[in-house]
C-alpha cells in the first residue's frame, strides 16, 4: 500500500512525460520520402543562431532558419550582413553523428546547425505530412521554411513533427539545429563512458498519411494462450471509427471501433497454427493494422516470455541467455554511429554464430530499429534500455519527465519486436531514496507499457569478502536481477581466486551477469605465468576464471559480458593501449577476434549443447 501511495504521490508531483507528440509506430515501413543524404552543415559554438548577444531574439545576421538563400539576398543587396551562410556551407551525408564530418569535429560538443531542401511535387488536401527523425543526438530543433515544426529531447528515440501547414508545391527548406551538450538534468548526464556522438544518427523520413490514420498499433502474444492488440487513430475521425488487425498468414482478422479517444483494443484466441518466433526459429508475420482508410503495416513475431521462480521461461520452456553487451558502434576504424542493416548484420551474426549466442544487452540506451529488427529476423533475444546512467538528477522532475518521455518512446516503438524480452530501467545507479522513487516510477511507466515483457536493471552487488550479495532494494520491483560485476579487473583479486567468489540473493528471482570484462589491446601478447592487464593473455584468462565463477551461481539465468567489440570512450586515454577506446571488446573496433572470444564461443557452445 505505502509503495502504490508513494508511486501516485510522484505521478501526481512530477509532470507527465516531456515530448509528447505523435509515435507513428513503423514509420520506418511505410511509403516515404527519404531525407538521407547530402546535407550543409554549419557550427554553431556560441549558439549566435538562437538568440542576439544579450540574449532576446536571433539575429538576421545569424538565423540559421531563414527562408532565404542568403547568396542571393547578399547579391541583391550590398548592405545584407550574414556571418554564415548554409547553402555554401560543407556538405555531410546524414545519418552519421559529426565525428565523422571532419577531424576537427572529433571533439565537438555543442550546436551544429543543418539544411538541405527536398521537393513536394504537389500539397495534398485532405492529407496529413509529418518529419520522422530516428534519432538526434541530444536536443534537436526542427525548422520548415523558416518556420518552428518542433523540438524534441533525447538522443536515442524517434520523433515525429506535423509539417502540414508548413510545406508548399515546389521547394522546401528543412533546417536542423542539433544540440549534443547535455548537463545535469539530462539523460544522461554529461559522463558517461561512451562517446558522445552528437548529430542526426537515424534516417530522417517525410510521411505522408490520410487526414485520419493509424498512428499507433501493437499485437503480442499472451501466457494466456491469446493474441492481444491496440491500435490508436488520430485525426478527426478517429474516434468511434471500425478498425482491424490481419495476419493473412494465419487467417486472423480481429475488427472492433475505437473509443472516444480514439483508441481499441482486443484479443483472440491464438490459432493453433501460429509458429512461434524463437532463436531457433524466428518466425515473423505480416501484420496490418487498419482504420479510416489507412493501414500501418508491421513485421512482428511471436513468443511468451515469462519468470517462474528462478527461471526465466520462453515460450513455456526455462532458457539460459547466452549473451554480450552492445553500444550502438559499427566496426570499423571511424565509427560515426551509423547503423545501416549491414552494419547490424555484421555485429549480430558475430553473437549468433561466432559466439553460439542468443542474446544481446543493447547498452546502455535504446538502439537503432534497424538492429532491433535484425535482432528479430536473426532470432537474438534482446535486453533494450534507457540511458539512466551513473549520477542522474534524481530529484529534478524535469530529468523524471526526460526519462519518462524515453520509456514511452522506446517502448512505443518496439513493442512489436518479439526479440526483446527485458526493459532495463538503470545503470550502476547509486541506491539512495530519491533513486528508488525516481527508477519505481520508471517501473511503473513500463509496466502499464507494456505487461507482457520483463523488468530489469544492471545493479552493483555488494561484496563482504568472498561473499557477493544482491542487497539492493530495488531487486524487489524487478522481475529479472541483474548485476555488473569486474572481481579481477577493477578489484585486486588474483585472477585465481575469482572463480571461488560466491554469491548470493535474498529475494528468489533469476539473475544475469549484465556486464564482467577486462580491456586487451589486440595483438599485444604476454606469454608470462601471471600475464599483464591489456594482454589478451590476461583477458582470456579473466574469463576462464569468472565464467567458472558464473557457473557456481544456481539462480544465474544469463550472461552479458561487457563488451562485443572495443568502443570509443573519451575516458579512456592510455596512449599505449587505449588512444579514446574502452579495449574490453572481445573483437577489436575493426573486428579482429581477441583470444578471449574464443574462451567465451566454448563457454556457450557447451551451454548451448548441454555439456
Ligand atoms: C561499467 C559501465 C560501462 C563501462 C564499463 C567499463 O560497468 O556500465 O558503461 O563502459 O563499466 O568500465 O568498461
Amino acid at each position: 500500500m505505502v509503495k502504490l501511495l508513494r508511486i501516485l504521490l510522484i505521478l501526481l508531483l512530477f509532470p507527465a512525460a516531456a515530448n509528447a507528440g505523435p509515435a507513428l509506430t513503423a514509420a520506418d515501413l511505410r511509403t516515404s520520402q527519404s531525407l538521407d543524404g547530402a546535407w550543409h552543415w554549419s557550427v554553431d559554438p556560441y549558439r549566435d543562431g538562437l538568440s542576439g548577444f544579450h540574449g532576446g531574439g536571433v539575429g538576421s545576421s545569424s538565423n540559421r532558419y531563414a527562408d532565404i538563400v542568403q547568396a542571393d539576398v547578399a547579391r541583391d543587396n550590398p548592405t545584407a550582413l550574414f556571418e554564415f551562410d548554409m547553402q555554401r556551407s560543407p556538405v555531410a551525408y546524414l545519418p552519421g553523428a559529426w565525428i565523422g564530418h571532419s577531424a576537427e569535429m572529433r571533439y565537438y560538443n555543442g550546436l551544429v546547425w543543418y539544411q538541405r531542401t527536398f521537393e513536394v511535387p504537389a500539397l495534398q488536401p485532405g492529407k496529413r505530412s509529418f518529419l520522422r527523425f530516428g534519432a538526434v543526438d541530444y536536443s534537436a530543433a526542427v525548422y520548415v521554411n523558416g518556420k518552428l515544426a518542433g523540438k524534441h529531447l533525447g538522443g536515442f528515440t524517434p520523433f515525429a513533427l506535423e509539417v502540414t501547414g508548413l510545406l508548399r508545391a515546389g521547394t522546401n527548406q528543412i533546417t536542423v539545429g542539433v544540440d549534443s551538450e547535455r548537463h545535469d538534468a539530462d539523460v544522461p548526464p554529461p559522463v558517461t563512458d561512451w562517446e558522445n556522438y552528437g548529430g542526426i544518427t537515424r534516417s530522417v523520413l517525410l510521411i505522408t498519411v490520410s487526414e485520419t490514420y493509424v498512428d499507433d498499433g501493437w499485437v503480442r502474444l499472451g501466457t494466456d494462450g491469446r493474441i492481444t492488440a491496440g491500435i490508436r487513430l488520430d485525426g478527426a475521425h478517429a474516434n468511434d471509427a471500425p478498425v482491424a488487425l490481419r495476419i493473412p498468414a494465419l487467417g486472423l482478422v480481429l475488427e472492433g471501433k475505437t473509443d472516444a479517444n480514439g483508441r481499441w483494443t482486443g484479443s483472440i484466441a491464438a490459432p493453433r497454427k501460429l509458429a512461434r518466433w524463437s532463436p531457433e526459429s524466428p518466425t515473423l508475420y505480416d501484420v496490418s493494422f487498419e482504420g479510416a482508410g489507412d493501414t500501418m503495416k508491421d513485421r512482428v513475431g511471436f513468443r511468451t516470455i515469462e519468470v517462474k521462480g528462478e527461471d526465466i521461461l520462453l515460450n513455456g520452456k526455462s532458457i539460459f541467455l547466452r549473451g554480450i553487451c552492445l553500444h550502438e558502434e559499427e566496426l570499423g576504424d571511424n565509427p560515426v554511429r551509423a547503423i545501416t542493416p549491414a552494419a547490424a548484420r555484421a555485429l549480430l551474426t558475430e553473437v549468433r554464430d561466432g559466439l553460439h549466442g542468443n542474446f544481446v544487452r543493447l547498452a546502455h540506451y535504446p538502439h537503432s530499429e534497424v538492429m532491433t529488427r535484425m535482432a528479430d529476423e536473426l532470432g537474438l533475444l534482446v535486453w533494450s534500455e534507457v540511458p539512466v546512467y551513473w549520477r542522474v538528477n534524481w530529484s529534478n522532475p524535469d530529468t523524471l519527465a526526460t526519462a519518462r518521455a524515453m520509456v514511452r518512446e522506446s517502448i512505443t516503438r518496439d513493442r512489436n519486436r518479439a526479440s526483446i524480452i527485458l526493459w532495463s530501467v538503470a545503470n550502476e545507479t547509486p541506491v539512495n531514496d530519491a533513486r528508488n522513487a525516481f527508477l519505481r516510477t520508471l517501473i511503473g511507466d513500463v509496466r502499464s507499457l507494456d505487461p507482457s515483457r520483463l523488468v530489469t536493471a544492471a545493479l552493483l552487488a555488494g561484496r563482504q569478502g568472498n561473499v557477493q550479495t544482491i542487497d539492493d532494494p530495488l531487486a524487489a520491483d524487478l522481475d529479472v536481477m541483474a548485476a555488473n560485476t569486474y572481481n579481477g579487473w577493477y578489484t585486486p583479486d588474483p585472477l585465481a581466486s575469482v572463480a571461488a567468489i560466491e554469491w548470493r540473493s535474498p529475494v528468489r528471482k533469476p539473475l544475469i551477469f549484465s556486464e564482467f570484462g577486462a580491456d586487451a589491446q589486440a595483438g599485444y601478447h604476454d606469454d608470462a605465468a601471471a600475464p599483464h592487464k591489456f594482454s589478451e593473455e590476461f583477458q582470456a584468462e579473466y574469463y576462464r576464471q569468472t565464467l567458472a565463477m558464473a557457473r557456481r551461481v544456481p539462480f544465474l539465468r544469463g550472461l552479458a559480458p561487457w563488451i562485443l567489440k572495443d568502443f570509443r570512450s573519451p575516458r579512456r586515454q592510455h596512449p599505449v593501449f587505449q588512444q579514446g577506446w574502452n579495449r574490453k571488446g572481445l573483437l577489436s573496433n575493426t573486428g579482429q577476434r581477441k583470444a578471449a572470444f574464443f574462451v567465451l564461443s566454448d563457454e556457450y557452445a557447451r551451454r548451448r549443447d548441454g555439456r
